[in-house]
């Protein structure tokens, strides 16, 4: 893809300056950045998403939207400098790399197309989630084995005691590479990360010479040894046995330099990772009290710490020719360091992005792991090592508490992590003391891969009831142990669990009013979900709810808007208009419903909004003209609707004519009802950029058939309303099934909702990844 993202494309028509004082004085050495990468660009992600740095060199970008951009186009932006010295070196040491024969060549992470994708194909079996399920019973073995060591000593360094040691014995368990010589490996994985993302002085930049020499010459010894034994096991043997089938794919070079890079990528990574993983749960106590109480909150709690504190924060890219990203224009030619530290606290993307929150359900979409087909392959590895340490930790260590320290890293562009972790506990309160059995009970099993949403909930309780309108009923939620909860924005939802049932409401109160304030109408043709909460959810009821979430977004920068709801699709509209106002917005409600008395909100609407309000009672002869409607619109103005398919369908051709993103949309639609294997069929389809071919059963969505041969791909509501989890269609018929592609855009078949829409009669599909 070398065309022109609409990231790239920005959205002002002026080229944005990117100089400014802060980002003269930017230096990603210095402390703020260094302490915390994602609040020292606070003011990027603010004013000026994308600027030069003079000290680096470099335009860094700080913004989500921009990040993914520029992953997603590797033609555009080359992954070529992804390796080189961030700082310089001096000439004596490239001299005394040069003498210990040093030629780090391409890898798996700085490769350019097509090689990359050929070489990936080829080697990426061994990171299939079916392939990594093994691994469990070893990566659980390896741990306790740690633990048993120091469960009653009482204080540790856990980066010490565990966290370093283990990651790299999985490492080399994965990879196949002898584990008796450890210590070695410590010392040069720690020189070539410096020697790549850190700033050594020029004395120092000798001795990591020497070392990264050193273990660019190890390496190729290691290689030696494993090709003596042809059918060992592990990811680097298979590497050498491809090497020797397709020399000109898996060249020797390839191996050599692999051997020296995925030994950092393969462990560096998931230790640094988990020293910020056990640093934040035990700083935030109440999260990791809940997840000691219920672990099956555990996945996701890892996944929010690689996202509120990842190991990589920041990664590099090359403009291959004129580009223009963040609504600035770069040169061919333009160094990008691009700091996904900053884009997973972006509130574009992240309500309230920089709160740690482990009940956040799309934590998932961080960028830690990188985006698009240079994902890291080794992603499932690392959270499954991750959350195996949480289990046993919180089964074993549940009063372990953080000691009062000073953290230390490693200066580092891009990787980040304490040097130590320092915990105490007092032994004789070990669960296992009082109740031996817990070691030998069955541990939980998470399968491989992604979080599962179903599991992301928190407690909430019930504190107010009241009657919103003749069937409609209003609650009031609260944190059920008296917590504040998330932050949210007009138009978010969030989706409730009760009684067995998953449903999805706006949120339609005031944000920053303490509770959350939901509308529900008793859907008369439901599937009992309403019914359930209208009948049995009373004052202090417990539930759980996942959320908040925001899909229908309101774009603030516009001067005017139309605000249209129909029926109980008030609930995000009377939100947004709080906010319209708050902001001194022009704006207008347009709310349409059978009659006043089913009509939620009418008094407050007409006391709050009253002058910017039309009542289209249809009992009082007020039917809405939404032709009319449309014509009032501004020009540059934007009209938001919520309510039933109808409505919504008639005004987006009413306002086919206007320029993209005038019109948004967002349904009140009683949740997916699933997949019925008895009434769907199976198909195939030819996944064109991997080479790979996939068979999608019929009781799976086309969705999870991807995520299991292991390409990602982002997925957010799963049930056609998002738009998240779009793939390119390249041929075949597809059954559409979403709710976010027009009418014309589905007839142009060239693209598809991968969670829902699937082969119209079961032919063939081939797509773009
Ligand atoms: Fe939302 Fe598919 S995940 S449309």
């Amino acid at each position: 893809m070398t065309g022109l993202s609409d990231a790239e494309t920005g959205t002002a028509d002026e080229a944005a300056c990117p100089f400014s004082r802060a980002a003269a004085e930017f230096d990603p050495f210095d402390a703020p950045y260094q302490a915390d990468p994602a609040e020292a660009l606070r003011w990027s992600r603010e004013q000026l998403p994308v600027f030069f740095s003079e000290k680096l060199g470099y335009w860094v970008v700080s913004r989500y939207e921009d990040i993914k951009a520029v992953f997603r186009d590797n033609i555009l932006y080359s992954p070529c400098i992804a390796l080189e010295k961030i700082t310089p070196a001096p000439p004596e040491a490239m001299e005394v790399l040069k003498s210990y024969g040093y030629q780090l060549n391409r890898t798996m992470v700085n490769e350019d197309e097509p090689a990359h994708m050929e070489r990936r194909r080829v080697l990426m079996d061994h990171f299939l989630p079916e392939n990594l399920e093994a691994k469990q019973e070893m990566v659980r073995r390896l741990t306790r084995e740690k633990m048993d060591q120091f469960i009653d000593r009482g204080r540790v360094d856990l980066v010490d005691a565990l966290l370093y040691e283990v990651p790299l014995n999985v490492a080399l368990h994965f990879l196949g590479v002898p584990e008796d010589e450890i210590a070695v490996f410590k010392t040069f994985s720690v020189a070539h990360s410096v020697n790549t993302w850190g700033k050594p002085t020029d004395e120092q930049q000798i001795a990591v010479a020497h070392s990264v020499g050193q273990f660019w010459q190890y390496a190729g010894k290691i290689i030696d040894r494993m090709k003596q034994e042809p059918d060992g096991t592990g990811w680097m043997h298979e590497t050498i046995r491809k090497n020797a089938q397709m020399p000109d794919v898996v060249t020797d070079s390839y191996v050599h330099s692999m051997m020296m890079a995925i030994i950092v990528a393969a462990h560096e990574t998931t230790s640094l990772a988990s020293a910020n993983m056990f640093r934040t749960l035990l700083s935030h106590r109440q999260a990791w009290d809940d997840i000691c109480d219920d672990p099956s909150l555990i996945p996701n709690a890892v996944e929010e710490c690689l996202r509120y504190a990842g190991s990589i924060v920041a990664w590099r890219r090359q403009a291959t020719a004129p580009a223009r990203l963040g609504g600035v224009e770069l040169p061919a030619g333009a160094k990008l360091l691009i700091v996904q530290a900053s884009g997973n606290q972006d509130e574009r993307h992240f309500e309230d992005g920089d709160r740690f929150d482990i009940y956040r359900d799309n934590a998932v979409d961080h960028l830690t792991f990188g985006y698009g087909s240079h994902q890291c392959m080794g992603k499932n590895i690392g959270r499954m090592e991750m959350r195996i340490f949480l289990e046993e930790f919180t089964r074993r260590l549940p009063h372990l508490k953080l000691c009062e320290q000073t953290f230390a890293h490693v200066p580092s562009t891009s990787f980040r992590g304490p040097e130590e972790v320092w915990v105490a506990w007092d032994p004789a309160g070990n669960p296992e003391r009082r109740d031996p059995s817990l070691l030998s009970r069955g541990e939980r099993h998470f399968p491989v891969g992604p979080p599962l949403r179903r599991d992301i909930a928190r407690k909430v309780k019930v504190a107010a009831v009241r009657r919103e309108a003749e069937g409609v009923v209003g609650l009031t939620l609260v944190d059920a142990r008296g917590r504040a909860l998330p932050k949210w924005s007009a138009g978010a939802h969030v989706e409730l669990v009760a009684g067995g049932f998953d449903r999805k409401y706006s949120l339609c109160g005031k944000p920053g009013n303490g509770g959350y304030d939901l509308a529900i109408l008793r859907e008369a043709d439901g599937r009992g979900g309403s019914a359930h909460i209208h009948d049995a959810v009373t004052e202090g009821t417990e539930l759980r709810l996942r959320g908040p979430h925001n899909l229908f977004r309101l774009d603030e920068n516009t001067d005017a808007y139309v605000l249209v709801a129909g029926g109980i699709g008030i609930t995000p509209i009377i939100a947004m208009a709080d906010r319209l106002q708050a902001l001194g917005k022009s704006y207008h409600v347009h709310y349409c419903g059978r009659s006043r008395q089913t009509m939620a909100f009418v008094e407050r609407l007409e006391r709050e909004h009253g002058s910017c309000l039309t009542i289209h009672a249809g009992n009082e002869g007020q039917r809405a003209d939404l032709q009319q409607i449309v014509n009032e619109l501004p020009a540059g103005g934007q009209i938001y609707v919520c309510g039933p398919e109808r409505l919504i369908a008639a005004l987006e051709q009413l306002t086919a004519h206007l320029p993209g993103g005038s019109f948004h949309f967002e349904f009140f639609a009683a949740g997916s009802a699933g997949l019925d294997p008895a009434r769907e069929k199976g198909f195939e389809v030819d996944l064109a950029d991997s080479g790979l071919k996939i068979t999608v059963a019929a009781d799976e969505t086309l969705l999870d058939a991807i995520l299991a041969a292991g390409i990602d791909v982002a997925c957010d509501c799963r049930e056609g309303l998002c738009g998240s989890c779009e793939v390119t269609l390249l041929d075949g018929e597809v059954d559409h099934r979403d709710k976010v592609l027009t009418r014309t855009e589905r007839a142009e078949n060239r693209r598809m909702m991968s969670c829902c829409s699937r082969s119209a009669n079961g032919g063939k599909l081939k797509l773009a990844l």
